[in-house]
């Protein structure tokens, strides 16, 4: 079976074709970030237009890497939700036109369980039951994995999402968008031990987490110091500490009350080098065993969207009905 995936949920449009036996075997992404960098985020009505323009080129680059043909596809995977209403749109209307034109399936994916997924792409894959920590741009939760589409949220962000914080910091740092990757080179050249930032909701028992006190303690800190690079820098590396370090704490106690001692990390702040170390050494001094998707694969990708797809047909899902987009979509209702 060879499914074709499209992932348009937010700022990158994905496509992508999973072989059942072979894996991935085509991959192309157009990020629209420099697009949206003008006007310090995502403007959703331009990412809904930019992926109009992209889809279908992309579709026929996969195509030609895989050296296929159209009707060698057997059915196509699209993010039904959450993302943007008119972005998910787009790709749910071309999966459903071109399935319908080949007639073939079409299944609609959920975005998160696509990230939660990722780590499968590469060789060593994470076996069930495991504990998934999805950290993205809109996500912040500590999942319970008992098998595919058996979801248990175990603690969430009540505020921002870590990837926003990420966002959110970077700007008051002066950074362009998207911030993550650029506040955590920063942090790069700064010192841990100038600033001490506080680690939210860490001192008290539970599995959620809230960012927007850190965004605060950001704006306190740039008024009240010099505006210089190291300052810039310092800032950034103890907000980055902070952030990691709660992370850390958190997934530690999620290990203690499940005992499954596999963690999962997924999404885009999953491609932050500093938790990616933190974490390891966490997870290896508990005896778990910790699974990344490969760097490429933490952001937004139709890869992700392909291999689900691949899955949940090799399972037998059968295609909805409908195939309206679902912007907000609890991913406790999979099944
Ligand atoms: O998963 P994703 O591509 O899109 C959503 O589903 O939201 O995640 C995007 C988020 C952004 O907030 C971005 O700043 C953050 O992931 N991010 C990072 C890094 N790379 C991306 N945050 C921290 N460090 C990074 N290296
Ligand atoms: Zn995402």
């Amino acid at each position: 079976m060879r499914v074709l995936g499209i992932e348009t949920s937010c700022d990158e449009t994905g496509v992508a074709i999973c072989d059942s036996e072979k894996g991935l075997i085509a991959d192309a992404l157009y990020s629209q970030v420099e697009m949206h960098t003008q006007y310090g985020g995502v403007v959703p009505e331009l990412a809904s237009r930019d992926h109009i323009r992209k889809v279908i080129p992309l579709v026929k680059e996969v195509l030609q890497m895989a050296n296929m043909d159209k009707s060698e596809i057997s059915a196509i995977a699209f993010t039904r939700g959450p993302g943007l209403m008119g972005a998910l749109l787009v790709g749910a209307t071309a999966a459903r036109t071109l399935a319908w034109s080949l007639k073939i399936p079409a299944i609609g994916i959920h975005h998160m369980e696509g990230h939660l997924l990722a780590p499968m792409l590469e060789k060593e894959k994470p076996k069930f039951p495991f504990i998934a920590l999805l950290v993205s741009g809109g996500h912040t939760q500590l999942i319970r994995v008992d098998k595919l589409g058996n979801y248990t949220l175990l603690g969430e962000s009540l505020d921002d999402a870590v990837g926003e914080a990420f966002d959110k910091t970077a700007k008051l740092l002066g950074l362009p968008y998207p911030g993550g990757p650029s506040l955590a080179k920063l942090a790069e050249k700064g010192n841990t031990d100038r600033f001490h930032f506080p680690r939210p909701m860490t001192n008290r028992p539970g599995l959620d987490f809230s960012f927007s006190g850190l965004k605060t303690f950001a704006i306190t800190t740039v008024r009240d110091n010099p505006d210089d690079d190291q300052t810039r820098a310092d800032i950034a590396c103890a907000f980055q500490e902070a952030v990691v370090d709660t992370m850390v704490i958190k997934c530690r106690r999620a290990i203690k009350e499940t005992g499954l001692k596999t963690l999962v990390v997924a999404g885009g702040v999953g491609a932050n080098l500093r938790l990616r170390e933190a974490l390891g050494v966490e997870i290896k001094r508990l005896g778990g065993k910790l699974y990344f998707p490969g760097l490429k694969y933490c952001t937004d990708n139709g890869a992700m969207i392909a291999y689900a797809g691949c899955i949940r047909l090799l399972q037998g899902q059968e295609p909805e009905e409908s195939f309206q987009p679902r912007p907000r979509w609890p991913l406790e209702e999979l099944f």
